[in-house]
């Protein structure tokens, strides 16, 4: 079990927000992380195989028994998403409860009992309403909100954990790519295959994939895109976020059939697209389409939706359109406006806190 340092009612602490923001450079935000007051923590034995009552705990270090699941097996989900700050000065969720819903379906895949929607939903809310004061000003960023689900128990031989534990922790975040974003295609190294847990945010899935970040780092790119396993022909996905390609008025983005992750800005980049007009194929996408396409896009919660500069491919560098009058730019432009409350949000997709 996860003993953390000291629990806390944030109502009744001189840190909470009375209007006034937190001491930091806002200008400076980059997708770092800033610690913050507090982080939530939920518990629970495999015997009662359900969360009990979590709670607030100030954010620090966590004792951890060495021989827990999730350090020696890597047992545990990740999720990602963020808390907004309106002009009006309201701090806004989007689309929540498609995270707790897809923490379930990991859950299920890597053996782990998940939390109810509900207290997956309370949880965020209580870590964003203790932590408000470190919620970015207005223009200025986000908040990330990192909810883990990790075997916390321990277990010397392979299998699921004796206990587990939920964490969420929140730090306040600019952007995630600086500068022009450069991909080369990665053609050795492969994300996910067919039966694995490429479709789920298993912990798993990002430390196998640093070797093929670090080499495209040195020689100058900025990410990497993947191909699929089987054939070596389709593309995946870049390290953290889903693809899409424009050809004129038609944008087509991997199909999520087993190895691609269904990213919750993938999803509503999709509607919010097809709502603006366009047509949106979800299909095999070969990775030789990218050298006639016109644009090319990365969405993701940490990247929200990045415009590619340049892919190269078997030493090929294509270059792509972006800026103002862009399929990713229109779709940015509606999708972040709602998440701001600059655009009313006629989907119901924003949630207050
Ligand atoms: C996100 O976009 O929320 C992700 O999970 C990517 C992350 C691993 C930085």
């Amino acid at each position: 079990r996860v003993a953390s340092v000291q629990t806390c009612d944030p109502s009744s602490d001189s840190s909470d927000f009375k209007g006034e923001y937190a001491n930091y450079k806002w200008d400076e935000l980059g997708f770092g992380l800033i610690p913050t007051d507090y982080m939530y923590v939920m518990n629970c034995s495999k015997e009662e195989n359900s969360f009990s009552k979590g709670s607030l705990v100030r954010f620090g270090n966590m004792e951890m028994n060495p021989s827990s699941g999730i350090l020696n097996y890597g047992q545990g989900v990740l999720e990602g998403l963020k808390a907004y700050r309106r002009e009006d000065e309201k701090i806004m969720l989007f689309r929540p409860e498609l995270n707790a819903m897809r923490m379930k379906i990991g859950a299920e895949r890597m053996c782990m009992p998940p939390p109810t929607t509900q207290q997956f939903l309370d949880a965020i809310k209580q870590t964003v309403h203790a932590n408000k004061r470190w919620v970015p000003p207005p223009g200025k960023g986000s908040m990330y909100i990192r909810p883990l689900l990790l075997g916390s128990g321990p277990r010397l031989g392979v299998g699921p954990a004796s206990e587990y534990t939920f964490i969420t922790y929140a730090s306040p975040v600019g952007n995630y790519h600086e500068g022009t974003l450069n991909l080369v295609v990665e053609e050795n190294i492969y994300r996910a295959t067919p039966g694995g847990t490429g479709c789920i945010k298993a912990i798993i899935n990002y430390a196998s994939i640093y070797k093929a970040i670090t080499e495209a780092k040195a020689k100058g790119f900025s990410d990497v895109l993947f191909l699929d396993s089987k054939t070596g022909k389709n593309l995946e996905e870049a390290s953290t976020s889903n693809i899409f390609i424009v050809k004129g008025n038609v944008i087509s983005t991997p199909a999520t059939d087993g190895t691609i992750l269904p990213g919750i800005t993938r999803k509503s980049a999709i509607e919010v697209a097809r709502v603006l007009g366009y047509k949106v194929e979800e299909r095999s996408v070969p990775v030789e389409e990218l050298s006639d396409a016109d644009e090319v896009f990365l969405t993701g919660t940490a990247m929200v939706i990045n415009p590619v500069d340049s892919v190269t491919y078997q030493g090929k560098r294509t270059e792509y359109k972006k800026g103002a009058d862009t399929v990713g730019h229109n779709i940015y432009e509606m999708l972040t406006g709602i998440q701001f409350g600059r655009v009313e949000d006629k989907m119901g997709w924003t949630v207050e806190l």
